[in-house]
């Protein structure tokens, strides 16, 4: 495993830095050890370096998102054991993920061995595994959408489906999704007839991860709730906020969610804590929700997924909150006190920059400066790619149209929505 010490990493500046940064090798903060390179580990590293934690990532590339920001960072894949137990070292004072995808078995042999893994590999099962996920809510009694998980053999997945058609209301669409593996609308399908999911069911019975259908729900929008709790129990819930979704993928965050009553708001945020609770979840949780019309006229909520880690709808709290979304994961999964959650304006805006038509976002930022100074841009340092995530604007104020207005024209200068010659002006 190609390992980027911090000693290695740091000689090209000199050996008296190098040497300098060794002496801190006394320094008393607790070693927090991320599996992946992404932009979710990398922002982890401002709240890391605030608190006096050391950042150690484990990355898929050299140049990846979290290797630019996190010196002590390695090189290795999150199914390899030899990698995960390299980066724990002897002095990790905990395990943590910015994704889902790593191997539980493994996870236990840590915990087992005395290492602190976080949220543990009983957890995290319902973040991996859709299926899992819906029994488990269902059992607790938590509002979901209608679903079957579809058996693997393939004539009794096809009349699995026919039958969940048939008694759907509308008759027409459900919603086909992979167990596993998915991610941003990546696992995800709607479908109208068995037909829609013969690819699908083929590979489930070739040894794909099973399939699950749900009704495809009438949600008059998405939202989000975000909770932190901590292993020995707290749990803080940030404001609930609407998240909009453009081709599955989460496009913009408007926190609070507009027009919801603080009776409905407190339900949903108590719905989060429970769940974090009865699943024993340690670090973020994001539960995310599709609201309905209820039969009162009382807007009511359907949960769809959950995260166990930072999420795409808290990015807002790094610039709208008192504790952000990272700063909270690492205070939950270290088991210290968890900081604020409350929202530091009126509204806050987060507009995601998906694809660009730039050669670099760099170039889009001195007009977007002078344009919209209160705009807090984060680049995640990616190479540009249709669709990609690849930075975020928060903008707060009283104005919800204009905060909005003002998050979504910045993002558009970062992704290129701008004559060329314009860029610079
Ligand atoms: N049952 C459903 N009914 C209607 N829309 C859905 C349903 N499930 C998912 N979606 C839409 O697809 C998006 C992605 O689905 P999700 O299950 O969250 O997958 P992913 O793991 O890719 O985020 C959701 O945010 C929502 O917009
Ligand atoms: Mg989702």
């Amino acid at each position: 495993m190609a390992c980027l010490s911090v000693t290695d990493s740091l000689q090209h500046r000199g050996a008296g830095y190098a040497d300098a940064v060794n002496a801190c090798d006394t320094f008393p903060g607790p070693v927090v050890a991320v599996v992946g390179g992404g932009q979710l580990a990398r922002m982890m590293a401002p709240a890391a370096g605030e608190l006096g934690v050391r950042l150690r990532a484990l990355v898929e590339a050299p140049d990846s998102s979290t290797a630019q920001v996190v010196v002590d960072s390695h090189q290795g894949i999150a199914s390899d054991e030899a990698a995960i137990r390299s980066l724990i070292s002897t002095d990790a004072a905990v395990l943590t993920f910015e994704h889902e995808h790593v191997p539980n078995a493994l996870l236990q042999d840590l915990i087992d061995h005395g290492t602190p893994v976080r949220p543990g590999p009983d957890a995290l099962v319902f973040a991996q595994d859709k299926i899992a996920m819906r029994t488990r809510l269902t059992e607790l009694g938590i509002p979901c959408p209608r679903w079957a998980a579809l058996p693997t053999e393939p004539q009794a997945a096809r009349a699995a489906i026919a039958e969940f058609l048939a008694a759907s209301p509308s008759g027409r669409q459900a919603v086909l999704k992979t167990s596993r593996g998915g991610y941003d609308g990546k696992g995800v399908r709607i479908i109208s007839s068995p037909d829609d999911a013969a690819d699908w069911i083929d590979a489930a019975a070739d040894g794909a991860p099973p399939l699950l259908v749900e009704e495809k729900v009438p949600f008059s929008r998405e939202l989000a709730a975000l909770v932190a709790r901590r292993a020995s129990g707290e749990v803080r819930a940030w404001p609930v906020v609407e998240s909009v979704q453009r081709g599955g993928v989460c496009s913009e965050v408007i926190a609070p969610a507009p027009g919801l009553s603080s009776n409905t708001e407190r339900a949903i945020e108590q719905l989060a804590m429970t769940i974090a609770t009865e699943l024993d979840v340690t670090g973020v949780l994001a539960v995310e929700m599709f609201e309905v019309a209820g039969e009162s006229g009382v807007p009511q909520v359907l949960v769809n997924e959950l995260a166990m880690r930072p999420h795409n709808s808290g990015h807002w709290t790094i610039d709208g909150a008192v504790t952000s979304q990272f700063e909270q994961h690492l205070r939950a999964v270290l088991d210290w006190p968890l900081g604020a959650t409350d929202a530091r304006a009126t509204w806050t805006v987060m507009a995601n920059v998906l694809g660009s038509s730039l050669e670099c976002l760099t170039d889009a930022l001195p007009r977007l400066m002078a344009q919209y100074p209160e705009a807090k841009v984060n680049l995640y340092g990616k190479g540009i790619r249709v669709g990609r995530k690849l930075a975020h604007v928060n903008v707060s104020g009283d104005d919800l149209d204009q905060v909005r207005e003002r998050a979504l024209a910045a993002a558009a200068l970062l992704r290129g929505d701008v004559a060329p010659e314009e860029v610079n002006r």
